[in-house]
């Protein structure tokens, strides 16, 4: 590491001038939010251990929130934060709080929602940054910070298969990043859209991602102002995958009654069941049309780590855009999504802005000239700890043990009358329980009472299942041998 300029150090001292003698001395800085350096330390290593004992009662405990909520809302209430209490104090109030009142996803048998069980790396870069506080909106503020966030997109872009001089940026999550791919492609269909908003296109603008998307994609037609309704939700073909001959109607009816088609989306990994759309395929007809065309892999995209898996996402690479959050099966903590885009010069024509006040103006690296955030966290320490610390190849394993653990549930389950209706190559099944054991709503009931493992109820393709997606690093032989009993004995 090269020395800290010197230039400052050597200039002449300025003469301090005397404080205004009218006002009387300052008010010493509050103690109780900037307290003295040792009592900070104390705390800091009180906190790490405690934090270590609670993640250790967790892991022997229930999956499931515990805490009474009703008294837990008086005892809210009561903070009318009108008297200062210790600190030390709220910490022992705090951290029950959290190893009592929520779904732990640090709990080896969460086999949840895509939510992981956070690397340690990625908790080390959270304290890092959270000591430190970059300001990440502006290059000229956070130079490294900005450098290093741009390093780590440009190698997952690469890693996923897109050129040279591909980019993107680090986003809140999944949903955000989705919303910037919407954005891109309605700027790129047409370029007034950045100033008339919708009333740019000849008639309503639509966009196509299939009856298993997640839900986002909804959201976001409604806040880029296109309408809910422009987001047409393709069918499938009775597998969980968008049926490209239902796209390809959807497109051509859709030319013909006057709407704009601007954008496919291909799911790689549906949330519900983890299934693949026809990458090639969808790609192929973005193509035909001029449409642009994105790759929703927020969760299935850590895909990309394991040599051996990756060939499941073969067609993403042709992607002009992609969502990949890291805080999914990259197992950072939360808040840490992905938009990569094949072109890195197209999100600075989306979010360009001027902003006399800010300290750079390179809208080619400044982050808030390139994306929906302005003042934003230093997000992507958090993944480059744990590239760095693991390497392509660790987070490879990661994935196939996630992979090897999910086709060991489903034999166990399977011996157990289960039908597992889904054909996922990821971590995730849906399941129909036998007869004798009832529905799959009450399944997922008597799981959740027993405190033994989460699991959820979903849909797919029109009936309810169980869904069982592996995603926490550490899960073992045992908590399988648990889990397939909470799912068969009550
Ligand atoms: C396929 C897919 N896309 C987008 C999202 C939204 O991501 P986030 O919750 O990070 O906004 C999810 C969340 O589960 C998802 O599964």
């Amino acid at each position: 590491m090269s020395a800290a300029p010197t230039s400052a150090a050597s200039a002449p001292a300025e003469p301090i001038s005397a404080p205004p003698t009218t006002a009387g001395p300052i008010a010493p800085p509050c103690e109780a939010l900037f307290p003295p350096v040792a009592e900070r330390e104390r705390i800091d290593d009180y906190l790490t251990r405690e934090l270590a004992r609670a993640q250790a009662r967790i892991v022997q405990g229930s999956a499931m929130p515990t805490l009474a909520m009703d008294a837990f809302r008086d005892e809210l209430a009561r903070f009318d934060f009108a008297v200062p209490r210790p600190l030390k104090s709220l910490l022992d109030w705090s951290i029950p709080v959290l190893e009592h009142g929520i779904v732990h996803l640090t709990h080896p048998r969460y086999f949840g929602l895509f939510n992981p069980n956070p690397s340690f790396p990625a908790q080390c870069a959270d304290r890092i940054v959270g000591s430190f506080n970059p300001q990440v909106a502006s290059s000229a503020t956070s130079p490294a910070a900005v450098a290093l966030e741009a390093h780590v997109i440009r190698m997952v872009g690469r890693r996923a298969g897109f050129p040279l001089h591909s980019g993107g940026h680090f986003t809140s999550g999944g949903s955000e990043a989705n919303y910037t791919a919407l954005l891109c492609a309605l700027t790129r269909a047409h370029p007034e859209f950045a100033t008339d908003g919708a009333r740019a296109f000849p008639g309503p603008p639509v966009f196509y991602t299939s009856k298993e998307c997640h839900r986002s994609w909804v959201k976001i037609a409604h806040q880029a102002g296109i309408g809910r309704s422009a987001a047409r939700l393709v069918a499938t073909d009775g597998t969980g995958r968008m049926s490209i001959s239902a796209l390809a109607a959807a497109i051509a009816a859709d030319r013909a009654s006057g709407c704009v088609p601007v954008l496919i989306v291909a799911s790689a990994g549906t949330t519900n069941a983890g299934m693949i759309d026809p990458l090639g395929g969808c790609a192929d007809l973005a193509q035909r049309h001029g449409l642009w065309y994105h790759v929703d892999a927020a969760w299935g995209g850590a895909m990309i780590a394991s040599e051996k898996l990756r060939g499941a996402l073969d067609g993403l690479e042709r992607a002009d855009s992609a969502t990949i959050d890291a805080h999914k099966w990259f197992a950072t903590t939360m808040g840490c999504g992905m938009f990569l885009v094949r072109d890195a010069s197209t999100p600075s024509a989306v979010f360009q802005v001027t902003a006399s006040y800010m300290p750079s103006h390179e809208s080619s690296v400044d982050p808030y000239m390139n994306s929906a955030q302005w003042s934003r966290r230093f997000l992507g320490l958090r993944l480059f700890l744990s590239l760095a610390a693991a390497g392509w190849s660790g987070h490879g394993a990661h994935i196939e043990r996630a992979v090897e653990q999910t086709a060991r549930i489903r034999r166990g389950i399977e011996a157990r009358g289960y039908s597992v209706v889904n054909d996922s190559p990821l971590a995730v099944l849906t399941v129909v329980p036998p007869p004798r054991l009832g529905d799959p709503r009450t399944v997922v009931e008597r799981v959740l009472k027993s405190g033994r493992a989460w699991v959820s109820l979903a849909r797919f393709e029109e009936q309810d299942v169980v869904r069982i997606c592996v995603t926490h690093g550490e899960t073992s032989e045992q908590d399988l041998s648990i889990l397939i009993d909470a799912l068969t004995h009550f």
